[in-house]
């Protein structure tokens, strides 16, 4: 097929492996080019406008990919200081996510794979937040095998075994909520916009971690639930306004460094049960929640008091962004695995699918 040109091209004059990485699931629109695993251009185009709105509005989530998605990818390519026609594949975020933002880089992709005369390689976005670990980057040990990762995002929470590039099996997940959600929510209540996470963060650094409890949840070893937290945290607020209206503002750090503390200490509980429970001690983490600094310096420490070999992505490769699609369409060609031209976006999708 006419399709596979470039690659055997490549093979045979086994010249530098040139992707194109395309992310488009939820609210940010985002371009990579990758040089044989190396990121040299990573294009993050933020969408501002569900701030407003304290959390993201998918129609308008979509139209904006339409608008962002050329000037991005010419941005990517640009700073990349190649050619498109260098180009040897497109990978794009096939899901999960939501639909209207998926279509959008999915059509583009396969426009311009079509146009190129080049492989598509649908890509896992799930998948992509963990091998992310495999970026070419100097500050980055790349992970052995196998591995477990702690997949903290907006919309998952799970812990995976890694044992090969395209072989996960979940060990345990979120009952309810993802954790991100748990943090956004969390910073709803307190008045604070979308996303919440990072502002949780930030004033948690100034507060006291011990100052307020809020309840862990009761579930299975490996699994997760952050609803009951929630509702915990709703009451113990309303709880406190209605003795003095002043609360939060008087005590957001206290408050902040409270609730991130609980959520971290559920995570790292989690982690020490999957660890225990398969014995592998090469531990990461993945996802936009993994940006935390506090889980972030737990992980750090872990290594001396539990023996664990840890792994933290690079802080841009943690949110969402297309150098951690650009890694995986990389792999992917190195085995072949293309898609065809007629692959659909799916808005559900596991992450060993
Ligand atoms: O992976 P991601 O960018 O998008 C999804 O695929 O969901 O994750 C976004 C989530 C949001 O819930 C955001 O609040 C959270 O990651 N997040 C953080 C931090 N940075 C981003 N949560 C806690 N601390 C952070 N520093
Ligand atoms: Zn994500």
């Amino acid at each position: 097929m006419a399709i596979f040109v470039p690659y055997l091209t490549f093979l045979m004059n086994n010249k530098s492996i040139y992707i194109l990485g395309i992310e488009s699931s939820c609210d940010d629109t985002s371009a990579a080019v990758l040089c044989n695993g190396k990121v040299l251009s990573n294009v993050v185009a933020n969408q501002e406008i569900h701030t407003t709105y304290g959390g993201v509005v998918p129609e308008l989530a979509s139209r904006a990919h339409q608008q962002n998605i050329i000037p991005v990818v010419q941005q990517a390519i640009q700073k990349a200081n190649i050619d498109k026609n260098q180009l040897n594949a497109i990978a794009f975020t096939q899901g999960p996510g939501l639909m209207g933002s998926l279509l959008v880089g999915t059509s583009f992709a396969k426009s311009f794979a079509m146009g190129l005369n080049i492989p598509l390689i649908a890509v896992n976005h799930m998948q992509a937040h963990i091998l992310a670990h495999f970026i070419d980057e100097e500050s980055q040990q790349k992970p052995p095998f196998p591995f477990l990762c702690l997949t903290i995002s907006g919309g998952h929470t799970q812990i995976v075994k890694i044992s090969n590039y395209f072989d996960f099996e979940v060990l345990g997940e979120t009952l309810d909520d993802a954790v991100g959600e748990a943090f956004d929510k969390s910073a709803k209540i307190l008045g604070l916009p979308y996303p919440g996470g990072p502002l949780i963060d930030k004033y948690a650094k100034l507060g006291n971690l011990k100052a307020y409890e809020f309840s862990k949840p009761k579930v299975g070893k490996l699994e997760f639930s952050f609803s009951g937290l929630k509702t915990g945290i709703l009451r113990f607020i309303d709880k406190n306004i209605a003795k003095n209206p002043n609360f939060i503002k008087e005590n957001l750090y206290d408050i902040c460094a409270s609730i991130q503390h609980t959520i971290v200490q559920i995570l790292m509980n989690k982690l020490k049960n999957a660890s225990k429970e398969t014995r592998i001690k090469h531990i990461a983490i993945a996802g936009g929640v993994s940006a935390n600094s506090e889980i972030r310096q737990l992980l750090k420490d872990a290594e001396k008091k539990y023996g664990w070999s840890t792994y933290i992505p690079k802080f841009e490769y943690t949110t969402d962004n297309a150098a951690m699609i650009g890694i995986t369409g990389y792999l992917a060609f190195k085995e072949k695995r293309f898609s065809k031209i007629d692959v659909v976006s799916k808005a559900r999708m596991k992450v060993d699918q």
